[in-house]
């Protein structure tokens, strides 16, 4: 099954829920014979019902050698399409797959795919997670944010009008296939986006990643096979370890969370249509930087480091203009809050950050501060 150019890391889970997270470059031609392998199914793979859900755009794109692979293996896919964009992730997304689900007989052995970039992924495992009590998937991420976050660890649900993600289930895949030869395709604003993601886990505990993106900013940003290859697999390992520590986010998981206080109020705050989601972490993670100089953790170089780093990658920094309440009011209902205080992820140093509560009293003061530019 491994070829070569295709590199396997380990999330060990207990209760037999662990799995691999294979990655590499052009490897998509495996892809069946791994799902056949992963989903342990037998030799002709016909027997299995197998869907595939994803947007329309992202078939044209790669569908044709994804269900070439899989036909290969002896598998029928059958094809879900859903409607692009964040604010398609919601519950009638979901209520409208589990009625084509339904009605194409999917049964407690079937399992999903996922292909797609983070919206399908945490759509797919939500339906996953709670159709029939819960049935397989897995996860073909095609975006940067889906590859080096959003597919692994198990995290899914959708949005909802009051806020971002506030419905959804842990539910871990049976695996992750990555290959990073379908960024190709994406966007570049998606690309860019995307390398926010990575940046946070240089931020929250990567120094060498964080300096290897500063060093090869712009490798990166051409889309040089090996730098962007290195960027994914550093984080999948970054990722995979904190979820291995902490599966459910009782504490280590939090730190995943930089940037994503404010960014989630950005999102929230523009409908979800202005910012792409790595764009609105990377002026979160701005703020959050800019608090933990404020008071007193981080030194002014971390916030100028960060800053180089973002701006070299092209990602915005600059919070856009709103009202400062409603921001606070949308971060409140966040999962990020306890006992009233606010949770934010602020660096100490790059590699190190705590989380810590800040009132609401000093927040304000901050956040009219970064926000009313
Ligand atoms: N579950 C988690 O742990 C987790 C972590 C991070 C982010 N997320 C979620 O992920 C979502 C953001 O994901 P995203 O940034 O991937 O956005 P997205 O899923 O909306 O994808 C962005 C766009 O790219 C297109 N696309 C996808 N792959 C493509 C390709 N290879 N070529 C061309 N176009 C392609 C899609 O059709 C879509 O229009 C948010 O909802 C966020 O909450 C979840």
């Amino acid at each position: 099954m491994k070829q070569a150019g295709m590199d396997q890391i380990s999330l060990r889970l207990d209760r037999n829920r662990g799995y691999g997270i294979v990655i590499g470059h052009g490897i998509t031609p495996c892809f069946g014979e791994w799902v056949k392998k992963v989903g342990g199914v037998g030799e002709s793979g016909a027997g299995e019902k197998v869907g595939i859900v994803t947007h329309p755009r992202v078939m044209r794109l790669h569908g044709s050698e994804v269900i070439g692979s899989l036909k290969k293996a002896g598998f029928s896919p059958v094809l879900f399409f859903l409607p692009e964009g964040e604010q398609n992730k919601t519950l009638r997304a979901i209520d409208s797959l589990y009625d084509r689900l339904i009605k194409r007989r999917f049964e407690r052995s079937s399992f999903l795919i996922a292909m797609g970039g983070g919206v399908i992924g945490d759509i797919t495992g939500f339906a996953a997670a709670t159709f029939l009590r819960g049935i397989r998937y897995i996860q073909y991420p095609t975006t940067v944010v889906a590859q080096v976050d959003a597919a692994i660890g198990g995290k899914t649900g959708v949005d909802h009008p009051k806020g971002k993600n506030l419905i959804g289930a842990f539910h871990q895949p049976l695996g992750v296939f990555i290959d990073s030869s379908v960024l190709r395709t994406l966007p570049k604003r998606e690309f860019v986006a995307g390398l926010a993601e990575v940046v946070k886990y240089g931020v929250i505990l990567d120094p060498k990643l964080f300096e290897f993106m500063e060093k090869n900013a712009k490798k990166i940003l051409s889309g040089d096979e090996a730098a962007v290859l290195n960027c994914i697999k550093r984080s999948v390992a970054d990722k995979a370890a904190v979820v291995e520590a902490d599966e459910q986010e009782s504490g280590l998981r939090k730190i995943l969370n930089y940037g994503h206080t404010l960014g989630h109020a950005i999102e929230t705050l523009t409908g979800y249509r202005q910012y792409k989601h790595g764009e609105a972490v990377s002026i979160g993670m701005m703020m959050a930087a800019q608090i933990a100089n404020a008071v007193g953790i981080a030194k002014v170089d971390i916030v100028k480091r960060q800053q180089g780093l973002l701006q070299a990658l092209g990602l915005p920094i600059r919070c856009p203009k709103l009202d400062p309440s409603a921001i606070i009011n949308v971060m409140g209902l966040d999962k990020k809050v306890a006992r009233g205080n606010i949770h934010f992820v602020l660096p100490e140093r790059i590699g190190v950050v705590r989380v810590m509560g800040v009132q609401n009293r000093l927040l304000q003061g901050w956040v009219e501060n970064f926000c009313s530019n």
